[in-house]
């Protein structure tokens, strides 16, 4: 019996759906190629859908991913709603009522011409973020007192748990250890201001005894973006928190050709899954076809090798190095001259040929 998988699609907001068109596109031809399948179920939750319906994400359309093999995300956010209210009701909706506490991250350059660093190529920019992804300052604890007065009092709290750091570390650990690379693995955050942060130090430090073959590096957070910058040669496998990881994975975005490029897996390991671009919805791109769908196809890359499969994932990344390589491929931002459904064809080319 030939092999399917149930993945949830929500193409989301402003370049969303014509990115994840490209991507499925990408999808639907490995999967013949390597003889699965990919029963698709799409979701309208959005803005658009909010602004309609009022409804945001209901909890049976969460109980419905729950029994699916993966989620897909295109991109989320519309300036006519309230800043962050969709965002967080999808995007950390789906990342925290599926438990989804790792967000990977690759920061790997596959084309020396998008790397905006002076005398750093392809072999110097490749490593990976791994950002805890259910807790820190976006655990929704906090909020406003006396709003609008004199007395206003504003608080968001940054929690870790023990569960939670462990966990994310573990992971973090594993991961270092099947890259076979470095071996090494560098925790950073900003335990020497942030004093609640020793948890991570001491979970840092008890867990990688676990790992004897693994080295333990550390930077603080202000001085890990000038490491990336200056010497990202020396990152393998980063750990870090909620807060953190977002920020310097948008730096590593930068490093590896930019927004255009960049994706990402929320992970539960044995558990479904979600993956999505790191970019955001672009809403004075949405419908002109301009938009690159490359960091949306590399989602879809990621989410075959969540699923097992190997051989359609090395399929896909090989065929996106290779169009990225292109003579007259000057750029992976909206003005790069070639179109989104041209940008799809092309990958399709290369997986056809190469
Ligand atoms: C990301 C995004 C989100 C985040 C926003 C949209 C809530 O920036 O996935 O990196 O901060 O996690
Ligand atoms: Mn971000």
């Amino acid at each position: 019996m030939t092999k399917k998988y149930k993945v949830a699609v929500f193409g989301g907001d402003g370049i969303g759906p014509e990115v994840t068109r490209e991507a499925f596109k990408v999808l639907d031809v490995v999967s013949e190629m390597g003889g699965f399948e990919i029963d698709r179920t799409d979701y309208p939750h959005g803005s658009e859908h909010y602004l309609a319906t009022g409804e945001l994400l209901p909890d049976e359309i969460l109980d419905q991913v729950r029994g699916m093999d993966a989620a897909y995300l295109g991109a989320i956010g519309d300036p006519r709603v309230e800043v962050g209210l969709v965002e967080r009701a999808i995007i950390a909706g789906l990342r925290f009522n599926l438990d989804l506490f790792v967000n990977l991250r690759p920061i790997r350059l596959l084309s020396e011409k998008f790397c905006p660093l002076k005398g750093k190529g392809p072999d110097d920019i490749d490593f990976v973020v791994v950002r805890e992804n259910t807790e820190d300052a976006y655990a929704g604890i906090g909020g406003i007192l006396k709003k609008g007065t004199a007395q206003e009092v504003a608080m968001q709290q940054m929690v870790y748990t023990r569960h939670g750091v462990e966990r994310v570390i573990r992971f973090a650990f594993e991961l270092a250890r099947k890259r076979n690379r470095q071996k090494k693995l560098m925790l950073v955050d900003k335990a020497n201001a942030i004093r609640a942060q020793d948890i991570w130090t001491r979970t840092f430090a008890e867990v990688g005894e676990e790992f004897p073959d693994i080295e333990q590096d550390h930077a603080y957070v202000d001085a890990a973006c000038m490491w990336m910058i200056k010497n990202p040669e020396s990152f393998d496998t980063v750990v870090t928190t909620n807060l953190f990881g977002d920020i310097i994975t948008d730096l590593g975005a930068v490093l590896q050709g930019g927004m255009g490029v960049a994706a990402s897996g929320n992970i539960h390991p044995g558990q479904v899954s979600m993956f999505e671009s790191i970019h955001g919805s672009a809403p004075k791109y949405k419908g002109k076809n301009v938009s690159c769908p490359i960091a949306a196809i590399a989602a879809v890359q990621m989410m075959l090798d969540h699923l097992g499969e190997a051989g359609a994932s090395a399929r896909v990344e090989g065929a996106v190095e290779s169009v990225l390589q292109g003579k007259d491929v000057t750029s992976v931002s909206a003005s790069s001259g070639i179109s989104t459904d041209e940008w799809g064809d092309r990958v399709i080319e290369k997986i056809r040929t190469l």
